[in-house]
């Protein structure tokens, strides 16, 4: 059984249509990315992952249970982590105080247990440093690193992470690209979106591509990415160079092996 099954899901916004028909089943230790232009839905599709937003047809299953209605909040408790493309952390809130909350709420521990766990998430993502800044007086990566640390906090079968690598240099890629690992190395399962798909490629075994609410391409990333329907897609945008020229279309397999 699939951890996350989505089975023809359309979602619109007044009469656009932002998800269509679109169906999609990802397995316990998967690693999926999703690239796609902007306005592609693939925000929009982590909305109705994690409840955040509610389909107009078709049903969300995770864990075998059907999810569909189900509110952000009881998801999150059910394993399903998100980041969000523009990070919502509590401003005045510290770092540590942040992920205190997420594992307070988001995995339900109380006591000593969550303040062990919130100390090791801070290490694993590299805020150590930053636990007693107030989270509003972060400069973009370490505000990324908590964004993705929250979602870790909350103990999730399923993170999903939107957007978390823009903007950063490379050596602070690698190490988010580290950490993202050891996720994987954890078991769970995460579906990545992202521009940046040097990031992606090196990290996830399976690649789709979003056009227009609807999969135009999906399989191996190398494949994915040589696909005449996906590079049409991405003609002229700021992806195009880089995924062209630095994603496994140009090597042979997939980047791991
Ligand atoms: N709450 C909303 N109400 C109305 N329209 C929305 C809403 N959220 C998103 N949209 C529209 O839905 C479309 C898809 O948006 P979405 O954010 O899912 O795209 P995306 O693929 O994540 O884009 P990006 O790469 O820019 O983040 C866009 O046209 C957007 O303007
Ligand atoms: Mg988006």
């Amino acid at each position: 059984m699939p951890l996350l099954e989505l089975d023809q899901v359309t979602k619109r916004f007044g009469e656009v249509t932002i998800v269509e028909d679109l169906s999609l089943a990802v397995e316990a230790g998967d690693a999926l990315g999703i690239v796609g232009p902007n306005g592609a839905g693939k925000t929009s599709l982590f909305g109705v992952i994690s409840g955040d937003l509610f389909p107009d047809r078709g049903e969300v299953r995770f864990a075998g249970r059907p999810v569909t209605w189900v509110d952000a909040a009881v998801r999150c408790r059910l394993g399903v982590g998100r980041t969000y493309q523009v990070p919502r952390p509590f401003e005045s809130m510290t770092v540590f105080e942040n992920l205190l909350v997420a594992v307070q709420q988001g995995a339900g521990e109380r006591g000593q247990a969550s303040y062990t766990r919130a100390s090791s998430i801070l290490e694993r993502t590299g805020l150590g440093h930053e636990a007693n800044r107030p989270a509003g007086r972060l400069g973009l990566m370490p505000r990324k690193r908590l964004e993705l640390a929250r979602a870790l906090a909350s103990r999730p079968r399923l993170l999903l992470l939107d957007e978390v690598a823009g903007g950063l240099t490379d050596p602070e890629m690698a190490q988010l690209v580290e950490v993202v690992e050891s996720v994987r190395a954890d078991g769970l399962a995460v579906i990545w979106i992202e521009h940046v798909v040097r990031a992606l490629t090196s990290t996830v075994d399976r690649l789709i591509c979003l056009a227009g609410g609807s999969i135009i391409g999906d399989g191996r990333p190398d494949e994915v990415l040589s696909s005449a329907a996906v590079r049409e897609v991405f003609l002229g945008t700021e992806a195009t160079a880089e995924s062209l020229a630095e994603s496994g279309a140009t090597r042979e397999g997939s980047g791991r092996s």
